[in-house]
């Protein structure tokens, strides 16, 4: 088996990371940030839960896969547009992210801009210009900007579980 083979079967079945039911924040904290980050509407394009298709592997096959992504492209505003147009991508828009494993990681976005959660969140949101229509996601962080300090804090510990 070449060397590129082995790396793709490493790739194809390392397991997904396993969310924490209580880091950081506690079980209830944790709880709460999962109901608001579907009442909020971040889970429109994160979407929780997909479900593979047809696999010649029996392991991959018709699996739940908790990944928090639809994988689809969306228009992300002037805000987060890097004008590289990549495949059908357009210079604004994304694949959603997924957000497993998130916890484990340092920098967010696309370009890495930012170690802070808050500020990545803030980012979704970005008023149209003469070149870029608005965010998609305008409407879902306006929702998220009004939540009190402690919901806010919720959805964070949420995200950090994952
Ligand atoms: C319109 C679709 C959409 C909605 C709604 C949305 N997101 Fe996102 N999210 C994206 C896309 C696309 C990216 C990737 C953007 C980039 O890389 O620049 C992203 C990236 C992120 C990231 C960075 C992940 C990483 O590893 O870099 C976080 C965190 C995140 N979203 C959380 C949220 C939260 C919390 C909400 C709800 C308040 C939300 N998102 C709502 C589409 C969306």
């Amino acid at each position: 088996m070449s060397a590129i083979e082995k790396f793709g079967f490493f790739q194809r079945f390392l397991a997904p990371p396993t969310p924490s039911p209580d880091t950081p924040g506690g079980a209830g904290s944790i709880r709460r940030g999962r109901n608001l980050f579907e009442s909020s509407g971040c889970a429109l394009c994160h979407t929780p839960t997909l479900t593979t298709g047809a696999s010649t592997v029996a392991a991959l096959q018709n699996q739940q896969v908790n990944l928090f992504s639809d994988i689809l492209l969306h228009n992300m505003g002037p805000g987060l547009a890097d004008n590289i147009l990549e495949g059908s991508a357009q210079g604004d828009e994304f694949r959603t992210s997924p957000l497993w494993g998130l916890g484990q990681r340092i920098f967010f976005l696309h370009d890495g801009r930012t170690t802070d959660l808050l500020v990545a969140i803030r980012a979704h949101k970005s008023a149209g210009n003469r070149q870029f229509g608005p965010s998609e996601a305008n409407a879902v962080i306006d929702t998220f900007n009004k939540l009190n300090e402690n919901k806010k804090q919720d959805l964070l510990n949420f995200l950090r579980s994952l």
